[in-house]
């Protein structure tokens, strides 16, 4: 079953996030370090009459990367091109997108994390001298041959800063890494979303909303959505706070926005009692790959201070024995 909670994008949900999807920087709340920045280097590629810099976002899914590229065009009256590194196989695909990109264009490339060393080769001249080297033959009577690429802005986006190359993230001009909202960031994206759904949403009714939210955006839109349902069944013009408090209490989402998943994780460290555990046990133990456990569980986690990583493994804070000690006592985390 998909997690009320859950942080990657539903399948379903495409359509209602992009009609919800911010288009300018004034309606994009908080983050406000990188639209300061971002601002800047726009007005100023502008002046000069030149594209923007290469941009590498990072940070945990649903925050606002893919949201943020398509403003950056908007902002340069650049045309968008959008696409994934699972999508790129072969550099005869890379060469393709390249070489039909109009002068200016923004590409976006997600989860770029995930291209393959040989397709990175492709994009460095790219990025760097907007040149293709195309090898063709092999041996001794190889020859490169070079094609000049219109100019244009890479965006990179990626959950996994860490597994980017070296090189890769060297010929990016700027990266930023986005952050988790504040409860009274999330309020407002909720209470402006509201307004486009054709609903006012309480002030307390937003606030409730957002602190189950697990500081996510597409958390707290994915819980406005059924929130609203709960208000149109009941024939209610606004979302009050009481009917908040009932969806998502309906819902299953924890007060502090945790769901099925996070508690599990964080029983298999309550139970540890400290001992430090592994990652590869944790997701055993889930049935979860790594990588999600590290991209999706565990930065929420570790930005309000649940768990310790520590070089010998994971351990949950005095924070979440304080926090779940009553459930503990209440026996709540035996199967
Ligand atoms: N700062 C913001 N203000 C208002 N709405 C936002 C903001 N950030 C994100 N959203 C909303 O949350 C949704 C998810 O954001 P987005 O798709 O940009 O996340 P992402 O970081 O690209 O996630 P992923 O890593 O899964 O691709 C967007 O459709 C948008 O409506
Ligand atoms: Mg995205």
């Amino acid at each position: 079953m998909d997690r009320i909670v859950e942080i990657e994008k539903l399948s379903f949900e495409g359509d209602f996030e992009t009609s919800l999807r911010p288009a300018s920087f004034d309606e994009y709340v908080g983050q406000e370090k990188i639209k300061q920045n971002l601002n800047i280097f726009i007005k100023a590629a502008k002046k000069r009459g030149e594209c923007l810099d290469h941009v590498l976002f990072y940070g945990p899914p649903g925050l606002g990367k893919t949201t943020l590229a398509h403003i950056i065009a908007s902002e340069m009256g650049a045309g968008i091109k959008i696409t994934a590194a699972p999508m790129i196989e072969k550099s005869g695909d890379l060469a393709a997108i390249l070489t039909n990109l109009q002068e200016g264009d923004v590409l976006f490339i997600d989860e770029i994390h995930r291209l393959s060393p040989a397709i990175e080769e492709v994009l460095y001249p790219a990025m760097e001298d907007f040149r293709l080297d195309i090898i063709i033959g092999s041996g001794p009577a190889a020859q490169t041959i070079k094609i000049d690429l219109q100019r244009f802005t890479l965006i990179g986006a990626t959950t996994r800063a860490g597994m980017i190359s070296a090189p890769l993230r060297d010929r990016f001009g700027m990266d930023f890494r986005l952050q988790f909202y504040s409860p009274d960031e999330l309020a407002r994206i909720i209470q402006k979303a509201s307004l486009k759904l054709g609903k006012n949403c309480d002030d307390s009714a937003a606030l409730e909303i957002a602190l189950r939210s697990r500081a996510t955006p597409r958390i707290a839109l994915r819980l406005l959505k059924r929130i609203r349902d709960f208000a149109d069944v009941a024939d209610e013009g606004a979302i009050s706070s009481a009917r908040a408090k009932e969806g998502l209490d309906a819902l299953g989402v924890d007060a502090r926005g945790f769901d099925d998943m996070d508690l599990r994780y964080l029983q298999i460290l309550l139970e540890a009692k400290r001992r430090p555990i592994g990652l590869s046990t944790i997701a055993a133990a889930l049935s979860e790959d790594e990588g999600t456990i590290e991209d999706v569980i565990e930065p929420y986690l570790l930005a309000n201070g649940y768990i310790e990583r520590t070089a010998k493994g994971r351990i949950a804070s005095h924070k979440s024995y304080e926090s779940f000690k009553f459930g503990i006592e209440k026996g709540l985390f035996d199967d």
